[in-house]
């Protein structure tokens, strides 16, 4: 099936022009890929086709890729966003029993139709402004029964939604009630566990939270020395309210994506940088828990690490479902250019998970992409508390509206 969809500017992302783009630009669609990107006017001769869209001068972008959501849990924390308000810190609501444990009890709790339910209406309100792939990571479960319930939902997503869903197991999230002052004990059945998620396909890629407030680089170390053993890829939060040195630990396994990073410094970007570790921020956690320390956005770039933007959906720190408000946010409050928030969201993001068939339009690429009601790309970061979406294609497939 080759259908041709014309009459577009292409913000195609690819190559060093500013946005990749192409006036009056087209795409021919042969079913799940892209076989030819460029202008009309330099369409191939003889071309048999078997549909074909008018996209009336409409932006056109990569499907966005949002590459670090905990989509999956029970339950909300709006009181906790409460006792923030009221003084309490991020930290003093964990160390008191709260945070991540009390979406773990509630995540417990919850049956399997409970949680795909819940999750796929977040994921229906990402998909609505744009997002063909999606990365869910586990960590509400903390148990091998409660880890697997969750990864196994976020496959089910991937079924039967129109997107591509990435898994990633992170039962180094917190230390379960049950493992209460044993933390090296419970590392020890994560490592347990890992092997036999990853047999039943749950799992395309390992994480883990190396902060005070949860697991120290030697525990994260063995973590990830249990995920090379079985050949699959890191990444880490890392450096989100201090510097314990994540970002260069996971450099040193080769990971996929250091994410937050807020407390990176130097040494940590010179090993990324070598490592080719993408650099994921979320502006939504730094907004939600008042962060006051910025991420070393200059040195990143100095360095040259990909820099990447994603929603970090989860209950605690990040309570959005809008990544257009997190490009929105990468450049007010990370001081990103709307085109490198755009960059952040596709092609990079993409990197962050280790796919390199999506996050641009070229030959070859996934047909994964966007129309959107601008005049310019410029206006994905400008507008906010906005849908500009008009059409999404995902795997060559038009969604319905
Ligand atoms: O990415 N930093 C750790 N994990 C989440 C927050 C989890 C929670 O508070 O429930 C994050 O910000
Ligand atoms: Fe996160």
């Amino acid at each position: 099936m080759k259908t041709l969809w014309r009459n577009a500017r292409l913000a195609t992302l690819a190559g060093d022009t500013p946005w990749g783009m192409i006036e009056r630009g087209a795409l021919l669609v042969d079913d799940a890929s892209l076989a030819w990107v460029g202008a009309e006017a330099d369409l191939p001769r003889g071309l048999t086709i078997d549909a074909e869209h008018d996209l009336r001068g409409a932006v056109v972008t990569p499907g966005l890729v949002d590459c670090h959501t905990h989509l999956v849990y029970g339950g909300e924390r709006a009181r906790e966003f409460e006792l923030r308000l009221a003084g309490a810190s991020y930290e003093d609501v964990a160390r008191a029993g709260g945070g991540i444990r009390s979406t773990v009890a509630a995540t417990r709790a919850a049956s399997d139709d409970a949680l795909f339910a819940s999750a796929r209406a977040r994921a229906e309100a990402l998909m609505a402004e744009g997002v063909t792939t999606l990365e869910i990571k586990s960590g509400y479960g903390l148990s091998a029964e409660h880890e697997a319930r969750c990864l196994r939902v976020a496959r089910r997503l991937g079924r039967e939604l129109a997107l591509t869903v990435r898994t990633t197991c992170l039962s180094a999230h917190a230390l379960p009630p049950e493992f209460a002052g044993r933390a090296d004990d419970y590392i020890a059945a994560v490592c347990a566990w890992l092997p036999v998620l990853h047999e039943e396909g749950l799992v395309d890629a390992v994480d883990a939270f190396c902060e005070r407030i949860a697991f120290t680089t030697g525990q994260t170390r063995r973590v990830f020395a249990a995920a090379r053993a079985l050949g699959l890829p890191v990444k880490l939060h890392a450096e989100q309210l201090s510097d314990m040195g994540g970002a260069a630990l996971a450099a040193e396994f080769g990971a996929l994506s250091s994410d937050h990073l807020e407390h990176l410094g130097e040494g940590g970007v010179q090993a990324m940088a070598k490592a080719g570790s993408v650099a994921v921020l979320l502006p939504g956690a730094f907004y939600f828990l008042r962060e006051k320390q910025l991420p070393p956005v200059a040195a990143l770039r100095a360095a040259g690490v990909p820099i990447a933007i994603a929603t970090d959906h989860n209950p605690g720190s990040s309570p959005t479902l809008s990544p257009l408000l997190m490009l929105s946010m990468a450049c007010t409050l990370f001081r990103l250019t709307p085109e490198e928030a755009l960059r952040g969201m596709t092609v990079h993001a993409a990197r962050a998970l280790g796919l390199a068939d999506r996050g641009t339009l070229a030959a070859g690429q996934r047909a994964d992409f966007v129309a959107w009601n601008v005049q310019h790309p410029n206006e994905l970061a400008y507008w906010f508390g906005h849908r500009p979406c008009a059409r999404v294609v995902a795997g060559g497939e038009e969604r319905a509206r």
